[in-house]
């Protein structure tokens, strides 16, 4: 299965990681995906969104990183719970707060990288530093490097017309998302359904932003596609050379053979 994994990370507490975690793992189920949510948080309040919500085909998987015990250990098993799930699940979507005692390696693993943040100049500055310590990742000419998306959230009215988040400079390209509109909606949907499926500006914003992440998914398939078609044509190539050159030793080896008979 071509699998396509999404991280959801800030180091930022309280800017949206978990709410949009569980809508997009929510929102890209219903558009024909087979998704699973990976919550690696503590709190749990992305697993405990979608459990607590009508269920909706998300498998859904709650596995703290254990931090605690330093060294490689917790990456290590952040990383086999996610090939576990890429072998039955389409697309993955983990939900990660990030702290510096993670090795910035881990995010290779992933896809496509959505760094949410609100657009107060105080956050855009702390989003840009954080992006700043991990702009090697994305900058890997050795490793293949994750998308970037970054996702204005918790967005008001005002905020819309506030040009902020153009005049921050950012460290490394990136791809910016429709931003999330802040509402009530999203509050009082916890456990208990989908802002998408809400018919207020969050919610319309949402499937925006939904969208958006949905045509991530296509040209990354598309992408491999071309890839894989590539790859399968140039093995033919050298499948058939390799029987050209077979045959031809063949053949030299027949004459060789009869010669010295
Ligand atoms: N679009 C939104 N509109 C209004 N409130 C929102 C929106 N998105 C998130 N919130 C609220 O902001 C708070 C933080 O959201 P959330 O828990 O998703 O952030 P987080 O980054 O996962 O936090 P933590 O760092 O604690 O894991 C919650 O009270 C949530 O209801
Ligand atoms: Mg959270």
């Amino acid at each position: 299965m071509a699998e396509f994994k999404i991280l959801v990370t800030s180091q930022k507490g309280g800017v949206g990681k978990s709410t949009i975690s569980a809508n997009l793992a929510a929102y890209l189920s219903q558009h024909n995906h087979k998704v699973a949510l990976l919550d690696y948080d503590l709190h749990g309040s992305s697993s405990k969104w979608l459990n607590g919500a009508p269920k909706i085909g998300v498998h859904i998987q709650h596995s703290p990183l254990p931090l605690e015990i330093g060294g490689g250990r917790p990456v290590h098993e952040a990383k086999q719970k996610l090939k576990r799930l890429c072998y039955t699940n389409e697309v993955v979507v983990a939900d990660l707060t990030w702290t510096d005692s993670i090795s910035a390696e881990f995010l290779f693993e992933f896809d496509l990288v959505i760094v949410p943040t609100s657009v107060s100049e105080i956050e855009l500055n702390a989003t840009a530093e954080f992006l700043d310590r991990l702009s090697w990742v994305f900058q890997s000419t050795i490793y293949k490097p994750p998308q970037l998306l970054l996702c204005p959230t918790r967005v008001s009215h005002e905020q819309m017309a506030d040009d902020s988040i153009f005049k921050q400079y950012f460290p490394v390209s990136l791809m910016l998302a429709p931003a999330v509109l802040e509402g009530h909606s999203a509050k009082q949907l916890y456990m208990r359904g989908y802002i998408h499926d809400f018919n207020d500006a969050c919610g319309s914003s949402f499937r925006e932003f939904g969208n958006a992440v949905i045509s991530v998914i296509a040209q990354h398939k598309q992408a491999h596609m071309t890839h894989t078609s590539t790859s399968n044509l140039r093995m033919k190539a050298l499948l058939h050379m390799a029987a050209r050159y077979e045959s031809k030793m063949d053949s030299a080896f027949v004459n060789f053979f009869h010669q010295n008979s």
